[in-house]
């Protein structure tokens, strides 16, 4: 079993192999007395994990309750997270319980959210089931839903007192949904580990990913530790992201968040360069690795359609927002710019200037 410690306010572990699950009510109790759990999942995971989950939690002793929320992004809604709290309620959970959030980053998220604001904060362990929560949505302790205005617009930080990575969970995910989860990876690449980016230009195998999450979650570590709160360097983790929440935004959500920031890093690579802050033209090995990983690269919205929905991204301060720039492969910077200037550079990323 491979662990990554993570030392900010909470310090806590993540385990990763194949066959984690199953052990989760040990782990658990390793971390965590006996005490009431919550449970909380969608119908997809559930079919797959819930009985195998459970069982193991109730031969450790633990005692369960459990929610199965419908999937999908439109489950981290206001709605659905009060139907969480007032689940939590109605089953007189207490600060000593556990709030255990068994999916995908949208179940990560939302009951996560519930666990930070229930009783203001009740503990919390993370079961990621895709690669995009293992490698990035269940570490660091960003919880939180979307508004009718946009993306991840409230929410909490709320660390978990473990993270536990059963990498097997990735042999039952759609491509669609594992190369999700690539994208993420391409990032962290991009940001400080030509080997990593390498790897997955190269096309990863699913049944063999212990390494390559590991490597993910350290370099996610190295960037949260010290900037918990998301003031400073932990900023840089989200290259790609203001194009990709405004694409989703557009869709409706129909466009997932790791095909979404697969083309927003295009937009900021192409726009790094064409404005002369790489010192290397990262777009055209960035684009071969989206092709390996079977992720798109073409942006369906014009450079205006973008920066108007980006202007209520959560990453705005005033007028004025801090992009993420490739400055050659494993190497970028924080760039802010006037707000009013996004749609000029969103235009060189796409090409439109
Ligand atoms: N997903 C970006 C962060 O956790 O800061």
């Amino acid at each position: 079993m491979k662990t990554v410690s993570i030392d900010s306010s909470k310090q806590y572990n993540i385990h990763i192999e194949r066959g984690l699950l199953e052990k989760a009510g040990s782990l658990i109790s390793q971390v965590h007395p006996r005490c009431k759990v919550a449970i909380v999942t969608d119908d997809n995971v559930a079919r797959l994990y819930l009985s195998q989950v459970s069982a193991g939690l109730e031969n450790a002793g633990y005692s369960l309750c459990t929610l199965i929320l419908p999937h999908g992004e439109h489950s981290k809604s206001l709605g659905v997270w009060t139907k969480v709290l007032q689940f939590l309620a109605e089953n007189g959970l207490t600060k000593s319980d556990l709030v255990l959030a068994l999916g995908g980053g949208v179940i990560g998220d939302v009951a996560g959210f519930a666990a930070g604001t229930y009783l203001r904060e009740i503990p919390l362990v993370q079961l990621p089931t895709t690669l995009l929560a293992a490698i990035d949505s269940s570490v660091g302790g960003k919880t939180g839903i979307d508004l009718p205005q946009g993306k991840n617009l409230a929410g909490v930080f709320c660390q978990p007192e473990l993270v536990i990575c059963d990498t097997a969970a990735l042999d039952t995910l759609t491509d669609h949904y594992f190369a999700d989860g690539c994208a993420e990876g391409i990032k962290y690449g991009l940001l400080a580990d030509k080997e990593l980016f390498d790897a997955f230009a190269r096309g990863v195998d699913r049944r063999d990913m212990d390494d390559i999450v590991a490597r993910c979650v350290e370099i996610k570590r190295d960037f949260v530790q010290g900037d918990e709160r998301d003031m400073g360097k932990r900023q840089m983790l989200n290259l790609g992201h203001t194009v990709g929440h405004a694409i989703e935004k557009l869709s409706g959500y129909s466009i997932s968040h790791g095909h979404a920031v697969a083309m927003g890093m295009v937009v900021m690579c192409r726009a790094a360069y064409s404005l002369g802050y790489s010192r290397e033209n990262c777009t055209p090995p960035l684009l071969q690795a989206l092709d390996a990983c079977h992720l798109p690269s073409a942006c369906p919205y014009d450079a205006a359609a973008l920066a108007k929905a980006a202007l209520s991204d959560k990453k705005r301060r005033g007028d004025n927002l801090t992009l993420i720039l490739p400055l050659r492969m494993g190497e970028c910077c924080r760039e802010t710019i006037p707000m009013k200037d996004l749609e000029g550079f969103i235009a060189a990323g796409l090409g439109e200037r």
